[in-house]
């Protein structure tokens, strides 16, 4: 966990804000009627014209500037011809690249009117990731935060997803450590001051078991019921925290 100079932390918020607006300006985009391919390609616009550069394309071989994951598929969703529909829930993640440093952010939305269990989802998701924050401090364990987000999905009776976690980030998009939605309060590093990590609980309605489509990305509960991701890139200082995508 290599710490963060002032200097390049100021780097890193400027990375966070990028990637914050750019998630606003694709919430504008959700609609009926458009496809996933056109929300990518106008997010990849905005991030570029902002100074930023879409890190996702290229990485481990990924086609597309953004993931975006629709209803069952749970992350890493290719952009395509597909249409969204009314009732779709939709997640975008988005990762960008400032001056050699990285903010990575994701957002499930709902496209026009959805069911109420829907929106639970999308909530009781958001909510899991503030329940975890709550207990992300320098020197404490991680596994407080991993713990407290599986807690408050399960209570729900909600699956979450174990075969993907977040992690640090920084100078390249993933860093050390992994930082799991789930597991003891005991487990993992204690938390650094002035490093930044990316915490992003993916929630599913049912089964939290997933599968991995032959694309190698697009992963889908196996149940096929929706899940939701929310995501922000974190700040940890010594005395505090700081959402940089938020
Ligand atoms: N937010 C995801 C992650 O941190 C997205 C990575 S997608 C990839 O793992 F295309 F960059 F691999
Ligand atoms: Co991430």
């Amino acid at each position: 966990m290599k710490q963060l100079s002032p200097a390049q932390i100021v780097l890193m918020k400027k990375a966070g804000e990028i990637t914050k607006n750019a998630l606003l300006y694709a919430e504008t985009l959700v609609k009926p009627g458009v496809t996933t391919n056109s929300l990518d390609n106008l997010i990849s616009e905005y991030i570029i014209n902002h100074g930023g550069k879409p890190c996702f394309k290229g990485y481990n071989g990924f086609p597309k500037s953004t993931c975006i994951s629709v209803n069952e598929v749970v992350v890493h969703g290719i952009p395509s011809q597909r249409k969204l529909k009314e009732g779709d829930i939709v997640s975008i993640d988005i990762g960008v690249e400032y001056k050699g440093f990285h903010g990575d952010a994701a957002r499930t939305f709902p496209v026009g009117k959805i069911s109420e269990e829907k929106q639970k989802l999308i909530d009781v998701t958001k909510q899991s990731f503030f329940e975890g924050i709550k207990f992300l401090k320098a020197g404490e364990k991680l596994g407080k935060v991993s713990s407290a987000i599986q807690k408050y999905a399960e209570s729900f009776g909600y699956g979450v997803v174990r075969e993907m976690t977040g992690h640090g980030i920084g100078e390249k998009l993933h860093l050390n450590p992994s930082v799991p939605n789930y597991g003891k309060e005991s487990d993992g590093p204690i938390v650094q001051a002035n490093t930044c990590l990316a915490i992003e609980p993916m929630i599913n309605m049912g089964t939290r078991r997933i599968f991995i489509l032959e694309d190698g990305w697009t992963t889908i509960t196996q149940d096929l019921l929706p899940s939701a991701h929310y995501e922000n890139t974190v700040l940890i200082l010594d005395d505090r925290i700081e959402i940089l995508t938020l």
